[in-house]
């Protein structure tokens, strides 16, 4: 992780947050000394000059409407990238992934121009 430019996490929603095992991995990167640290002004993060995309799957919508405020998900990713020094994150959502094949199909496909049009962009800068 301290050698990648860009981390690219997969993060499905289970039961409104991420998946344990996505948690484990967390547990495991999230470490004082070596990811953050504490100092006299508090907690410094240690990972710093990278970019993360995080690609959340969601079988509801929880980006906007009546759902929003059980998002336990993508602001718990926001605050352990921050917290070791990760700022610079895209969120690509997956949603409504269960609102039927239509609603499924449309949000794949949005999901998948949003990941093209920012892979162009690294290539981009890359060149
Ligand atoms: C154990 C479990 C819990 C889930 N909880 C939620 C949830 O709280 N909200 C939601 O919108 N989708 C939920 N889902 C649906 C997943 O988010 C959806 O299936 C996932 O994004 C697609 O990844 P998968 O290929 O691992 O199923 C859950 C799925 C599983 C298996």
């Amino acid at each position: 992780m301290k050698a990648a430019d860009l981390i690219v996490i997969g993060a499905p929603m289970y039961n409104f947050g991420m998946a344990s095992t996505l948690k484990a991995w967390f547990d495991h990167v999230v470490r004082a000394g070596i990811t953050f640290r504490y100092g006299e002004a508090g907690p410094e993060g240690l990972i710093t000059g990278k970019r993360a995309v995080v690609i959340e799957s969601r079988a509801g919508l929880y980006s906007e409407g009546p759902a929003a405020v059980m998002d336990h998900q993508e602001p718990h990713i926001r605050t352990l990238l921050g917290f070791i020094g990760i700022t610079d994150v895209i969120f690509v959502r997956a949603e409504k992934l269960a609102f039927g094949p239509d609603a499924a199909s449309a949000a794949m496909a949005e999901a998948i121009a949003q990941l093209g049009s920012f892979v162009d962009d690294e290539l981009a800068l890359a060149a």
